[in-house]
This record gives C-alpha cells, sequence and structure tokens, in this order.
C-alpha cells in the first residue's frame, strides 16, 4: 500500500506537501502536522464532497477509513438496536468509580499523568487484576520486558495469564492486538510508539495522533477496551496527549504531589460515566493502595490551632473534610503578598477584598498565606466561606471551637450563597464526628437531613456566619 505524507494545518486545514513553519495559507505558526496518506485512502476520499475532505482535517486520517458504505441510510432512532453497556471491573474499586462502573469493551481511554506519578504502576496492578478473569495485553513501549517484570514481581504479581510486549514499533503492536484479541490492551505510553510511515520524531504530535488513530479503529473492531498512557507537561500541549482528547472516550487524569504519598486520579471526559469523579490512591512500597476514607489524609492535626478551618468539598458523588490553614501577618512589602495552594489565588485575592469591604477589615495591610492540607485542589466556590473564616481566625488569632465545618459560596456583596449537595457534606461531616456546621441561609435541606447529627448554624452574610463559627465578632475591635 503506497504511503505518503501530507502537512495540514490545523487552523485553516490547508494541505501541503512539505513541512513550513508558517503556513502559506492563513499565515499562523507552527501550524502544520504531518498525516500519513494511503494510496487507498485517496482513492475513497475522492468520490466523497471535498469539503467534508476538508472539514476533517483534523481527524483526517482516521475519518476517511471509517467511512460507513455508501449506502447506508439514516434509520428511526427506535429501530436501533440496543445493547446493554458491558463493563469490565478494573480490579480496583477506585478506578472503576472514576470510569464510571468499569471499563467498556471497545472504548478507548488515555490515562495522563506527568511522568513518574505512577501511570504504569496503577495500570499494571490493574493489568494483573484484570488478567485473572479476561485476556490482557500490556505493551510496555517504555521499559524493557525485564523492567516491567521485576516491577511486576515488586507489585506482588503471582499466577496471571498477563501477556507482555516490549515494542515501540505501531505496526507489530496492531499485529499482536490482532492475533491475540485480548479483551483489553495497555499501551504504556502513546508518545513512545512510533509509525515507521512518518517522518516526525515518536512523541510529536503527528505521531502520537497517528498510532492513537490506528489504535483505535483496531479497538472498535475487535471490542477491546483499550487503555492509553499519556504523559502530559506542565503545559498539556507539548507531549501530546491533548491532540488525542477528542479521540478517547474518557480522559483520566492522575495528579498529585510528588513529596507527598497519595494520588487522585479524576475523569476530564468520560463518554460512559460522569466527570468529576475522584479515585484516591496512595503509593506505598509495594504499589498503590486504594483509600477509601479519603477524608482522613486532608484532615491536619487534631490540636486545633489559630488560622486554620475545616471545609467539605464535592467532587463528584463524593464528599471530602478537607482543612485550610491561613496565615496573616503584617506586610514589609509595597503591595502585600497573597500566595494559596490548593485553591485560586484570584478567589483568595476577592475573598480578601469582601472581607475587607463589608468587615472593614485592613486586609491589604497584611500578607496572606493559605495552604489546603494533603495538596489537594479544591475549584469549588463552596469553600469560600472556609476561606474567609481561616483568614479571619489567624488575623485575629483565634481558634474555632472543634468539631466545626463551614460551607458556603461568598457573594461579592457580602452575602452567603447556597452550594450544591449539602446534604452529602453534611453526611460525611458527621460521619468524621464533626458536631457543628456553619451552612448558608435558605439551603432547603431535603428530609434525608433529619438523620444528620450536627448541629447546623444558618447565616445570610458572611458576618453573621463568622460569628457563629468564631464566637466572637471579628469586625469588633475589641474581639
Ligand atoms: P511509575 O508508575 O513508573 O510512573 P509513570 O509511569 O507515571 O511515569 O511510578 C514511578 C514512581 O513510583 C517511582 O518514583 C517509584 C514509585 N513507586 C513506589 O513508590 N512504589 C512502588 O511499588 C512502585 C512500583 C513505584
Ligand atoms: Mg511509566
Amino acid at each position: 500500500m503506497g504511503r505518503s505524507s501530507l502537512y495540514v494545518c490545523q487552523t485553516c486545514g490547508a494541505q501541503t506537501r512539505q513541512f513550513f513553519g508558517r503556513c502559506a495559507a492563513c499565515g499562523s505558526w507552527n501550524s502544520l502536522v504531518e498525516q500519513v496518506v494511503t494510496a487507498s485512502d485517496t482513492r475513497r476520499r475522492r468520490p466523497v464532497a471535498s469539503s467534508a475532505a476538508a472539514a476533517g482535517a483534523g481527524g483526517g486520517a482516521l475519518g476517511a477509513t471509517d467511512l460507513p458504505p455508501r449506502s447506508r441510510r439514516s434509520e428511526s432512532i427506535h429501530t436501533v438496536g440496543e445493547r446493554p453497556l458491558q463493563r469490565l471491573g478494573s480490579g480496583y474499586g477506585e478506578l472503576d468509580r472514576v470510569l464510571g462502573g468499569g471499563l467498556v469493551p471497545g472504548s478507548l481511554v488515555l490515562v495522563g499523568g506527568d511522568p513518574g506519578i505512577g501511570k504504569s504502576t496503577l495500570l499494571l496492578q490493574s493489568a494483573e487484576a484484570m488478567a485473572a478473569r479476561h485476556s490482557v495485553l500490556y505493551v510496555s513501549a517504555e521499559e524493557s520486558a525485564q523492567q516491567v517484570k521485576l516491577r511486576w514481581r515488586r507489585l506482588g504479581g503471582d499466577g496471571s495469564q498477563l501477556q507482555l510486549l516490549a515494542e515501540t514499533d505501531l505496526e507489530l503492536v496492531l499485529q499482536e492486538l490482532e492475533s491475540l484479541r485480548p479483551a483489553v490492551a495497555i499501551i504504556d505510553s502513546i508518545q513512545a510508539l512510533h509509525d515507521g510511515d512518518l517522518a516526525s520524531a515518536p512523541g510529536s504530535v503527528a505521531q502520537v495522533r497517528e498510532c492513537a488513530a490506528a489504535l483505535a479503529r483496531i479497538a472498535k473492531r475487535q471490542d477491546t477496551a483499550l487503555l492509553l498512557v499519556g504523559h502530559v507537561t506542565k503545559e498539556g500541549m507539548l507531549a501530546g496527549p491533548k491532540v488525542l482528547e477528542h479521540l478517547v472516550d474518557a480522559v483520566l487524569t492522575f495528579e498529585g504531589d510528588r513529596f507527598a504519598s497519595h494520588r487522585l486520579l479524576r475523569a476530564v471526559k468520560n463518554r460512559f460515566g460522569a466527570t468529576h469523579e475522584l479515585g484516591v490512591f496512595e503509593m506505598r512500597d509495594r504499589g498503590l493502595v486504594e483509600v477509601t476514607n479519603p477524608s482522613e489524609l486532608f484532615l491536619g492535626s487534631d490540636e486545633p490551632s489559630a488560622g486554620t478551618a475545616t471545609i467539605v468539598a464535592c467532587e463528584g458523588t463524593r464528599a471530602l473534610v478537607v482543612e485550610l490553614q491561613s496565615l496573616v501577618s503584617t506586610t514589609s512589602y509595597a503591595s502585600p503578598r497573597r500566595t494559596a495552594t490548593g485553591i485560586g489565588t484570584n478567589r483568595l485575592h476577592q475573598i480578601l477584598a469582601v472581607l475587607e469591604k463589608h468587615l472593614g477589615l485592613p486586609l491589604s495591610r497584611f500578607d496572606c498565606y493559605l495552604a489546603v492540607a494533603g495538596g489537594l485542589e479544591v475549584e469549588e466556590p463552596a469553600a469560600d466561606l472556609g476561606v474567609a473564616t481561616a483568614v479571619v481566625a489567624s488575623y485575629r488569632d483565634l481558634t474555632l471551637p472543634p468539631g466545626t465545618v463551614l460551607v458556603g459560596e461568598l457573594g461579592l456583596g457580602g452575602q452567603l450563597r447556597p452550594v450544591g449537595q449539602l446534604e452529602l457534606r453534611l453526611q460525611e461531616a458527621a460521619r468524621l464526628g464533626f458536631r457543628r456546621a456553619v451552612v448558608p441561609k435558605g439551603s432547603g435541606l431535603g428530609p434525608m437531613a433529619a438523620g444528620i447529627d450536627l448541629q447546623l448554624m444558618e447565616a445570610g452574610t458572611v458576618a453573621e456566619a463568622l460569628v457563629m463559627a468564631l464566637g466572637v465578632n471579628p469586625a469588633d475591635d475589641r474581639a
């Protein structure tokens, strides 16, 4: 089959036979990406309206071979046959939860994350667990078979039927997939695979996309669930996984602090389940262990201290009790320092401005540091009240009564806004032994709340909430 390369501009879709740093048609820089055109592709593509071919420039190579036969017509949605969605358990409850209940046959899942975070470990462990019940192929393109075996031993691998292939050549990987027809295949990593027909280096956008598209075709055809490992750089660009997001059914990110032992697995895209589900693991000397009670990780010391406050964050269907720490100290700079870890700095700025305006606290003369315990990233506004309380507690050198949690979003006018999933949050707090919760007024708790053993204090404004939480009025200078 004759194959040749074509460079397609990712901005305007223009095609050239030669690589240029700048697209001659639209003038954008570095937008040309190499694509393989096979002789059969060009023959098949020509009769189709050229507009379709041009519009498909993004995934052109993939779309072309997947065109349905020309005789096929649309049909009524009622006559479309329904197949119940099967799920293959991954062997890890936390991974299954993030996948929405397990792996779907024929689906493509991209597992992204920084190098060294534990992607290979996670997938080798679940490959081993799955191999007890299904045929599983683990393709290691980064490490030799020996290295994988050493790790497998260390992870406690034993007599499972796991098949291993250490190979970087896409062609050979595809052949193996075809002859083995496994239920699950793991490609570690997609950046290390190499399609010999492309001149680009392994890991380049063209290579990553071409390899993933070829793997996707075969996975769909033979109902193999494919797990692709992808390295993500801080920019999320260079290494390529970003270009795969539209092609795969689910994108999971594996993240964590290199210096902490816990790892968080999240779904950022999932065609077969909810996104923003969270799985928590801990890296031990013998691999990753599931953490079924993650709140314990994110709660600090038992001794309450000035400037700490406890919030309940929600990640998907899961509530996490998390401790916030704040330090407010007189600034010696012209513009005070504001540093936040685990919470957006802009959010912190906004909360400080609300406190300054509505409580009259002169926070612009103070440096302010805020940290979420355990290295968790909390994005939701429901953490606002906790941030405000931690800051004010540090500013006034106050300690919150033990067993208090704070939930609520701050409006710019100083009002406290209701947040979603309040019952879930309160249940988790009560389960962990918290006794008081300051929540927004009019939260409309359902009947479930009746069974929650917590003293609820409802506040309409941040000023009211702070009085309830701290027991004194922080705006009062004698406090
Ligand atoms: P790895 O799975 O190789 O990361 P990735 O595939 O994402 O690049 O994990 C690498 C780190 O995990 C490495 O720094 C060592 C650590 N590790 C453990 O702490 N315990 C273990 O049992 C294993 C296998 C790895
Ligand atoms: Mg690896």
